[in-house]
């Protein structure tokens, strides 16, 4: 949720670092943001509701200079986005300050305690508390400060740290929210992710739940919940820093669709056995004879990954030969699934820091002792570490909020997983996955062919940017694609959407439908296609305006549409992958003419770590 940095440089100035990292985690949140820099022997704080670049006009009139500092990106929790409730967060006297992301469960008890003893609150904060708790243990000596205040915190936290009587330390913790170490030459960082680090270094250290780091600039030390030195190997980042950036299209969000050819081509990139009989996934965490014991194939994820996991249970079901039950994260945690030492769960996030699905994830390896796999995006995520499996879909840095090409880089990454294990079972024939790899390796240059429908998007964009709900119809493989093309509309237009299996249609949503209502149908050839086609006429028949995605050569549906796009055949199993991108670019698009935050919508933050 909300994204913070700490720096300590030996020569160069930190508030344009910092800034500009928070550039980078400002898809986290973007309510209210704040530096906070140690300049001769003071702690100066900058804070400013809004989006990063009214703090960075703050901090460019302020010339500040200090080499010691933090900042944050706020996705307001406790507390009103607001000037007062900004990050960073000082004690009595303002001799430390710190930011966090997380949430403190029992901030108020330990309010009312600091409160007693002559704690004055100036923020609607859980965070303050934590100001206010390390200056009750401060006796000269920052990091025991930190050590002895974390004992008392119950919740989830990554925090940073700065006192005026300590230059140049930075000291970070984190549990249950990501925190990872940045090493440079003369300055090393703290940050909610790498991405805000990618600019400055390619070396990073993760750091896991209970650990504490104190970062000075030329050293960095990380500290054991039990307060014991740990060792741990840097790893080296490969993304590199022009791929979080525009690149010349007005928004991450168009960016990242039109990045979706690469995502899969990258997604596959020795995975297909040359062969073209075999999928290669090194990562699984089982082997040929485990993956025959399995019984069940449980999936939980949230939002967009959730949808991917529906596409992903038609996989499986089809190929692997298994019985798949996809849940809510956020569901599932207060349930009591039936999961065994012989089943697999199977985490979808793009982040891998989603505090739901990762709550999830935990349970089935912890409480259940099944086998569980990560499919993530980030590599070095909480998720990416903790599962047993890990499949990463290597779509790349996301940064728009509404997530596109990660979900493309899930959906490969399912039907791959779907293969691998219907190989080991014996349930899928070797002509099925040539069909399938062929269709695969040609992916890449069917999505350039879907991405020229960008101009007719456009134009049914502008026809339909006023409308007050859509409908979106699909069914089968694509019915999970109706949701997601309903989601993305929501999230970025604010345009009310629901996406409904286009069966379902007649037992209630169809008293909805009017002239005034956009219906738009996948209608892709396949197992569904008459079933769907009869549905749009019924559709049509109540006066509802129709627009149909479709394969070149459609005269039944096309027909009937008010508005017709065009998309390449492919086998039934690709078509999600080929299908939702129309329904991605008509989210892009109608958004655009409604002239709302694409890239940062309302309301939202890229990774949710609160449950
Ligand atoms: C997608 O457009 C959304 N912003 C959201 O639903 C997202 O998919 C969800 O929060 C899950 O995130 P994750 O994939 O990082 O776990």
């Amino acid at each position: 949720m909300c994204g913070i940095v700490g720096c300590a440089s030996r020569e160069h100035p930190v508030p344009g670092l910092l800034v500009e990292s928070l550039k980078r985690l400002e898809y986290r949140g973007y309510d209210s943001a704040g530096i906070a820099v140690l300049e001769n022997g003071e702690l100066q704080t900058v804070r400013e509701v809004g989006k990063i670049k009214n703090l960075e006009a703050a901090v460019g009139g302020r010339n500040l200079q200090g080499r010691t500092g933090i900042g944050h990106t706020r996705w307001a929790t406790h507390g009103k986005p607001s000037e007062r409730n900004a990050h960073p967060h000082r004690n009595r006297d303002g001799s430390l300050v710190v930011v966090h992301n997380g949430i403190i469960e029992n901030y108020l008890e330990l309010k009312h305690g600091l409160q007693a003893t002559g704690s004055v609150f100036t923020s609607d904060t859980d965070t303050e508390v934590i100001a206010h708790l390390i200056d009750a243990h401060y006796q000269g000596d920052l990091l025991t400060a930190v050590q002895a205040s974390l004992k008392r915190l119950e919740g989830s936290y990554a925090i940073a740290v700065i006192h005026r009587a300590e230059p140049d330390v930075v000291v970070g913790a984190r549990q249950d929210s990501p925190l990872v170490v940045g090493l440079g030459e003369g300055r090393n960082w703290v940050a909610s992710d790498v991405s805000a680090l990618l600019p400055w270094t390619r070396r990073v250290v993760y750091l896991e739940d209970g650990e504490v780091v104190v970062v000075r600039s030329s050293e960095v030390r990380i500290f054991d919940r039990g307060g014991r030195v740990v060792q741990r190997e840097p790893e080296t980042i490969t993304w590199s820093a022009e791929r979080t950036e525009k690149g010349g299209y007005p928004h991450f969000m168009l960016k990242e669709i039109h990045e979706q050819p690469s995502t899969v081509s990258d997604s596959l990139l020795g995975r297909l056995a040359g062969d073209d009989y075999r999928v290669v996934l090194d990562g699984l965490g089982l082997d040929d004879e485990e993956l025959r014991a399995l019984t069940r194939i449980g999936i939980v994820a949230c939002g967009t990954s959730w949808h991917a996991g529906h596409v992903g249970k038609f996989f499986l079901e089809q190929f692997a030969r298994l019985p798949v039950e996809v849940d809510y994260a956020s569901e599932s945690v207060f349930r009591e699934p039936v999961m065994g030492q012989k089943d697999l769960m199977i985490a979808i996030s793009q982040s891998g820091e989603t505090a739901d699905t990762r709550a999830a994830l935990r349970r089935a390896q912890d409480l259940f002792g099944a086998h569980t796999l990560a499919v993530c995006n980030v590599p070095g995520s909480s998720m990416a570490r903790e599962a047993q499996g890990l499949v990463l879909t290597h779509a790349g840095p996301e940064i728009g909020v509404a997530s596109t090409k990660a979900f493309m880089g899930q959906l490969v990454a399912l039907l791959l997983v779907a293969v691998r294990i219907g190989q080991a079972r014996g349930t899928i024939s070797r002509d099925t996955i040539r069909e399938l790899v062929s269709g695969l390796r040609r992916l890449p240059h069917d999505l350039e062919r879907v991405l020229k429908t960008a101009a007719k998007v456009q134009e049914i964009a502008e026809v339909w940017q006023g409308a007050r709900d859509f409908l979106y119809l699909g069914r089968g493989v694509n019915y999970p694609i109706a949701l997601e093309g309903a989601l993305k509309l929501k999230e970025i237009s604010y345009i009310h959407a629901e996406g409904y299996p286009a069966g379902e249609m007649k037992h209630g949503p169809i008293a909805l439908i009017d002239e005034n209502m956009p219906i738009l149908a996948i209608a892709t050839r396949g197992r569904t296609y008459a079933t769907i086609a009869g549905n749009v006429e019924e559709a049509k028949a109540r006066g509802g305006r129709i627009i149909a995605v479709v394969n070149p050569g459609d005269d039944r549906v096309a027909r009937m549409a008010d508005h017709v796009i065009e998309v390449p055949e492919v086998a039934e199993a690709l078509s999600p992958m080929v299908n939702v991108v129309p329904l991605q670019l008509l989210a892009y698009w109608i958004a655009v003419k409604r002239g709302t935050d694409v890239d940062q919508p309302r309301n939202l933050a890229k990774t949710v770590t609160v449950q």
